[in-house]
C-alpha cells in the first residue's frame, strides 16, 4: 500500500464493512507508521481486489476503530491484524492467505499476532492457529467492533 492508495482502500472498506466506516487519515497513519503491514492487491481499473492492515501493538490492547494512532507504543510485543478484506467477487480462491502468511512473518520478531474477528470469521483465523481469548475484561476494547467481536491471539511458538 502506498498512502496513495487511501481513497481506494476507503471506497472498498466501505463495501466490506458498511457499518464499521473508518477515514483515509486512518490507513494513511498505519501505512506512514508500518508499512510492512499495510497491503493492497490490485483490481482491474484501479480498484483494488483487497487490502490489509496490520502494525505493532501492545498484546491486549487492540486500538478503538476509526482512530488515528499518530505513533506506535514503543513497548509493542504483537502485531495487530487490524483488517483483512476482499471485494465480494474476488472472494473464495485463497487470495487472503499469501497476505495472512506474510502478516505472520511480519510479527514473528514481536511474538505474537492478534486481531478482534468479526462476522464469525474465527473458524478461519483458527485455521492460521490463532486462538480465542474470551475474557471479559477485553470487552471494553472490543465494543466498538460490534456484538460478535471475538478477541484472538497466535503466539509465535504456538503457530510455528
Ligand atoms: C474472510 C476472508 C478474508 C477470506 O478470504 P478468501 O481468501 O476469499 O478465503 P476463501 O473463501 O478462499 O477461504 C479459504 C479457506 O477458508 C475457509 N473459510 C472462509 N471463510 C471462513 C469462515 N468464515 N469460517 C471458517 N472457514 C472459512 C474456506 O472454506 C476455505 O477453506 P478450504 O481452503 O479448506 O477450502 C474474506 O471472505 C473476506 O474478505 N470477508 C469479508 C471481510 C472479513 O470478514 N474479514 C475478516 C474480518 S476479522
Amino acid at each position: 500500500m502506498a498512502a496513495g492508495d487511501a481513497p481506494a482502500v476507503v471506497a472498498l472498506a466501505d463495501r466490506v464493512h458498511p457499518t464499521f466506516h473508518e477515514d483515509a487519515a486512518v490507513f494513511v497513519d498505519r501505512q506512514r507508521l508500518f508499512p510492512a503491514g499495510s497491503l493492497v492487491l490490485p483490481g482491474p481499473a484501479g480498484t483494488l481486489a483487497a487490502y490489509a492492515v496490520a502494525y505493532p501493538v501492545r498484546r491486549f490492547a487492540p486500538p478503538p476503530l476509526d482512530t488515528v494512532l499518530g505513533a506506535l507504543p514503543p513497548d509493542a510485543d504483537a502485531l495487530y491484524i487490524h483488517d483483512v478484506a476482499l471485494a465480494p467477487e474476488w472472494r473464495g480462491r485463497g487470495l487472503a492467505e499469501p497476505a495472512i502468511r506474510r502478516l505472520l512473518a511480519a510479527a514473528a520478531p514481536l511474538g505474537a499476532a492478534t486481531l478482534v474477528s468479526v462476522y464469525g470469521t474465527w473458524p478461519f483465523w483458527a485455521r492460521f492457529g490463532f486462538r480465542r481469548v474470551d475474557d471479559p475484561a477485553l470487552a471494553p476494547k472490543l465494543a466498538s467492533y460490534g456484538a460478535d467481536a471475538v478477541f484472538m491471539l497466535r503466539e509465535t511458538t504456538e503457530g510455528g
